[in-house]
């Protein structure tokens, strides 16, 4: 008999599946939302496929959450279903607000009309902080100023988490995670484009890899330790809100430095703004170009988070840092190849 039950929107992606693995582990019955897809799209998730209970669901149809909640009754609810590219939110901005915030309050409000005694994790967001001049490092009282339509979906998802715990005295939790990464990142994001080409291109799969804006700097850290962030939160003997960060900050360009360092290949770097070109400096071949079509209409240019306060109340830290992320994600990535 499980201790207890678990709910998981988003259950497919890099953070829930790792979630699942963690409450496995710590003998809750797992139960994961997952899409309807015209091709497969819980890879993530396979090697669990006897170990968790997996349901259709979808944050944009209320019906389907009030259903399963009141099925499960599950003691703990992690909302970590998104759309969560900030690039792509530009595009589909309504869809985005219909998810990411909207779906938030369904989900919440279920919970309010069906009495259910459960507590809520809600998988906020360091980029409601926008990165504004003079903010770093960020923590939980830095004010809000979120730069794309994502960001302001989730500060709505943020703030109404914050207003039911206060309206209706629910335990839920509004965790402001930054950056996070892993071998299991979506090859859409910034760190597992450039490792997967690093690999690639060592293996002469390759030719060159085309990039945005490499003066944004990110706290990046690692997904493994950021869901453990999240099941500590709810396991706190009150709800509050926490950043959960490395503390240390990077730009695009030095994650390619390390990662095609890792790789084998060491980068120089010449010109400028778009004709800013990174080089193998042994042969000198052109690896790295700047394609201005990957530039955001409004950037986040700045992001270092302070997670005093998480240590300090909840004994969390990260494990794997920087340097050692990269690492991990390019030999994963170089591993993949071989097989
Ligand atoms: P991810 O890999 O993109 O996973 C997102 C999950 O949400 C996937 O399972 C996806 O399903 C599901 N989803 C998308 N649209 C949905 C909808 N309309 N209804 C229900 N589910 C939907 O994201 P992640 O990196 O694991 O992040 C987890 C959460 O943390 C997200 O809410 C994200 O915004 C937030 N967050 C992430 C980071 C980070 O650095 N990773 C930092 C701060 C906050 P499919 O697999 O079918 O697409
Ligand atoms: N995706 C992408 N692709 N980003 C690029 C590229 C590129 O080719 N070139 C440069 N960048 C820059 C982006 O402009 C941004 O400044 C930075 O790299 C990181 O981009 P992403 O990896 O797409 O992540 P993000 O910071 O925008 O958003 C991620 O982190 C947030 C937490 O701060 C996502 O996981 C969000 O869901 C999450 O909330």
């Amino acid at each position: 008999m499980a201790s207890k039950r678990a709910l998981i929107t988003g259950i497919s992606g890099q953070d829930g599946s790792y979630l699942a693995e963690l409450l496995l582990s710590k003998g809750y019955e797992v139960n994961g939302t997952i899409r309807r897809s015209s091709s497969f799209n819980t890879s993530r998730i396979d090697h669990l496929f006897d170990k968790i209970k997996r349901h259709y669901s979808d944050l944009t149809d209320s019906s389907s959450l009030n259903r399963l909640i009141e099925k499960i009754q599950p003691n703990e609810i992690y909302n970590l279903g998104a759309q969560s590219h900030v690039k792509i939110s530009f595009d589909v901005p309504e869809y985005t607000a219909e998810t990411d915030a909207v779906g938030t309050l369904r989900i919440l409000d279920a919970i309010r009309e069906t009495g259910i005694r459960t507590k809520f994790y809600q998988a906020s967001t360091s980029e409601m902080f926008g990165g504004m001049p003079g903010t770093a490092p960020q923590n939980e009282n830095t004010p809000f100023h979120p730069r794309s339509p994502y960001g302001a979906a989730k500060l709505y998802a943020h703030w109404i988490t914050v207003n039911y715990r206060e309206s209706y005295g629910l335990f839920a939790c509004s965790g402001i995670l930054f950056n996070h990464e892993s071998p299991r990142r979506g090859e859409n994001f910034v760190t597992r484009k450039i490792t997967k080409s690093a690999a690639r291109f060592v293996n002469n799969l390759q030719d060159k890899l085309l990039l945005g804006n490499l003066d944004a700097k990110r706290d990046w850290g690692y997904a493994p330790d950021y869901v453990e962030a999240m099941w500590l939160m709810l396991q706190a003997n009150k709800p509050d809100d926490y950043v959960i960060s490395t503390g240390e900050t990077h730009t695009v360009r030095e994650f390619c430095e390390k990662a095609f360092t890792e790789a084998g290949v060491k980068l120089g770097w010449k010109g400028k703004g778009i004709e800013e070109k990174g080089y193998d400096t042994k042969t000198n071949k052109i690896v790295v170009e700047v394609n201005p079509g990957y530039f955001r209409p409004a950037e986040v240019e700045y992001l270092l988070g302070d997670p005093s306060k998480a240590g300090k109340m909840l004994g969390w830290e990260p494990k794997i840092r920087f340097a050692e992320l990269v690492k991990i994600m390019v030999a994963a990535d170089i591993d993949e190849l071989k097989k």
